[in-house]
């Protein structure tokens, strides 16, 4: 797969952010079975400050994620999504790419997320550092993980 295969963008119309939905309830809500109620939540709105991505290939939405304000410098990312069927293609790294260069040019020093202890490696080997203790969180184990992404 060549990185022309997708194309990885911040979410600037209601179309896509039905598609972003459209992954993160595929993944999220049917996959893994997070309750819809928590899948979906106040950072979502359109109100929120929270950058929105979506993938595409071939016009199918394939990828999504969000990133948003969580303390001075320091932007939270989450709800990191794959579809099944382009896992392992380095997706999932271009997309945490994407939103590094746009957490940058946000003005963030830090990124912090909590991984699903599942993919804690593929955090890591993007330069993430996990904190403190394993915790539930809608049934699922995860772990406090963080990155510098630039020096002020
Ligand atoms: N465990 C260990 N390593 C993993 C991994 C995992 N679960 N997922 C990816 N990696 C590694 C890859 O092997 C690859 O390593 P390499 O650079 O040595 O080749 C690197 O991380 C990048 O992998 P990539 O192909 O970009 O990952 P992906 O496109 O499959 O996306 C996820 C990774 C986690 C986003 C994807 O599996 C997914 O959407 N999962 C379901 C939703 C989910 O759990 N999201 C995370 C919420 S915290």
């Amino acid at each position: 797969m060549n990185q022309q295969t997708y194309q990885i963008q911040s979410v600037s119309s209601a179309k896509e952010m039905t598609d972003a939905l459209s992954v993160r309830k595929a993944v999220f809500i049917e996959e893994q079975e997070v309750p819809a109620d928590i899948e979906m939540d106040e950072h979502d709105e359109a109100n929120s400050k929270t950058t929105h991505f979506v993938v595409y290939k071939e016009e199918q939405p394939v990828g999504a994620s969000r990133l948003r304000p969580y303390a001075p410098g320091v932007g939270k990312i989450e709800r990191v999504a794959v579809t099944k069927s382009e896992r392992g293609t380095g997706l999932g790294r271009q997309i945490m790419i994407a939103m590094e260069e746009a957490a940058r040019a946000e003005g963030y020093q830090t990124l912090k997320l909590n991984a699903q202890t599942h993919a804690q490696r593929f955090y890591e080997k993007l330069g993430y550092e996990a904190h403190g203790d394993v915790f539930d969180d809608a049934g699922i184990e995860h772990i406090a993980m963080v990155k510098t992404i630039s020096e002020k």
